[in-house]
């Protein structure tokens, strides 16, 4: 111990003479080296880089931790309580409800924007077919991001056979923006889809549900909704969070799937907050629930929030089926919460589940054909 602080002391000594004479000369700079100890030189080229590379690759998620110092939570919804057993008649549920029942069900009308979910969207419309008076499907030949796509469902739609008689389909040019903010993309082709429900021949009191492919409502919260009366104009849908399959279940706080009472004139199709009522236990919420990793890939490109594809390798598809296994988050993110107890209850995978009960009836009928969305089944089909 001593013996070093007395060499480096002795360092100091003869390179402060030196330097003197000779200022900005090259031995001066060894002298500087020299005076470092050994702990200071690890610092300065081992620790340091290392960790301005681990920030580089883990940054974000420091911004992401301190979310809930610079932005608060949402208001809460109005929860609104959800009854329902198979067996209970519809005159009990609507008054359990607190709704009068009608004399004849309203129309429904289910509009979706479609991009490439052909098994998402047939479990969709198998579920809800009953209670449907229109489909409404609107693609385009661009996804919101501006890269070109095929138009899958003209490509698959014999495969929908069975709505075929009630189906309403548009198309939309793309407007290849480049460098675009994709909300943009996305508000232009949902303000087309009006157009469309206006030519589905949707009138005032209608049903409209508004959600996204992957966001299903449950068959029997619809047949509720369109059977009793003095419903709220406007209510979301609460539905159960998933990723990658039924296997993974996150949390129940899903909100952005609605259902409006059709206003002509007024009633707007939206995917933000509309209005403060969250009907509970609505449905599912099936995010990144693909058949093949080429489609993973594809999303994670094309959708909204193609930002956060930071490193090429993210794209990697063995990394993309180790990721889908494990639960884990293919943009290597950390949670996005509002409150420091929530974001660290989340961190880490995502804990497997095991219960396929109450999950949409014709994913159960056809459980083989569906085999990746059920427990058990994380791999992925190649190609
Ligand atoms: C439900 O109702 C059906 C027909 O009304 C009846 O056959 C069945 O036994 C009932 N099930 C239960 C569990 O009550
Ligand atoms: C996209 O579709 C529109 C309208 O159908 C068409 O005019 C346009 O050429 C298409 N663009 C591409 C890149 O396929
Ligand atoms: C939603 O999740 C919370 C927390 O896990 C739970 O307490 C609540 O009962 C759930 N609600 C529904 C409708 O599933």
């Amino acid at each position: 111990m001593s013996d070093g602080y007395y060499s480096s002391k002795k360092t100091d000594d003869i390179c402060g003479q030196r330097a003197g004479r000779e200022a900005f000369s090259m031995s001066r700079l060894r002298c500087i080296l020299r005076g470092l100890d050994l702990k200071t030189l690890l610092f300065l080229f081992v620790v340091l880089p290392f960790g301005i590379c681990l920030l580089y690759v883990h940054g974000h998620k420091v911004t992401y931790f301190l979310r809930p110092l610079w932005e608060s939570p949402p208001k809460p919804f109005h929860m609104i309580p959800h009854y329902y057993q198979e067996n209970v008649s519809m005159e009990s549920l609507c008054k359990l409800h607190g709704w009068k029942t009608r004399e004849f069900p309203r129309r429904v009308f289910d509009a979706v924007l479609f991009s490439n979910e052909v098994d998402i969207l047939t479990i969709r419309w198998k579920e809800l077919y009953p209670y449907i008076t229109q489909f409404v499907l609107l693609e385009s030949n661009s996804t919101f991001s501006g890269i070109r796509k095929k138009l899958v469902f003209a490509e698959n739609r014999e495969k929908f056979k069975f709505i075929e008689q009630r189906l309403t389909y548009g198309v939309i040019g793309g407007r290849f923006k480049k460098g675009e903010n994709p909300f943009v993309e996305e508000a232009y082709q949902r303000v087309a889809l009006d157009q469309l429900l206006k030519i589905a021949g949707i009138e005032d009191d209608d049903l409209l549900i508004m959600s996204d492919v992957d966001e299903i409502p449950s068959a029997h919260s619809i047949n509720l909704l369109r059977w009793c009366d003095d419903i709220p104009p406007v209510l979301h849908l609460q539905l159960r969070n998933y990723l990658y399959s039924f296997e993974f279940y996150i949390d129940n706080k899903s909100w952005r799937a609605s259902v409006h009472r059709y206003q002509r004139g007024r009633t707007r199709y939206a995917h933000y907050r509309q209005t403060n009522n969250l009907l509970s236990d609505a449905g599912w919420h099936c995010s990144f629930c693909f058949r093949h990793i080429s489609e993973f890939i594809f999303k994670m490109k094309a959708y909204s929030h193609n930002d956060r594809v930071r490193f090429a390798h993210f794209l990697n598809p063995k990394r993309i089926q180790d990721v889908i296994c494990r639960g884990a988050n293919l943009f290597d993110m950390l949670p996005e919460e509002y409150t420091f107890r929530e974001i660290i209850g989340k961190i880490g995978d995502i804990p497997h589940s095991y219960s396929a009960v109450h999950l949409p009836a014709y994913l159960l009928e056809n459980a083989r054909k569906y085999k990746y969305l059920l427990p058990g089944n994380c791999r992925r089909e190649s190609g």
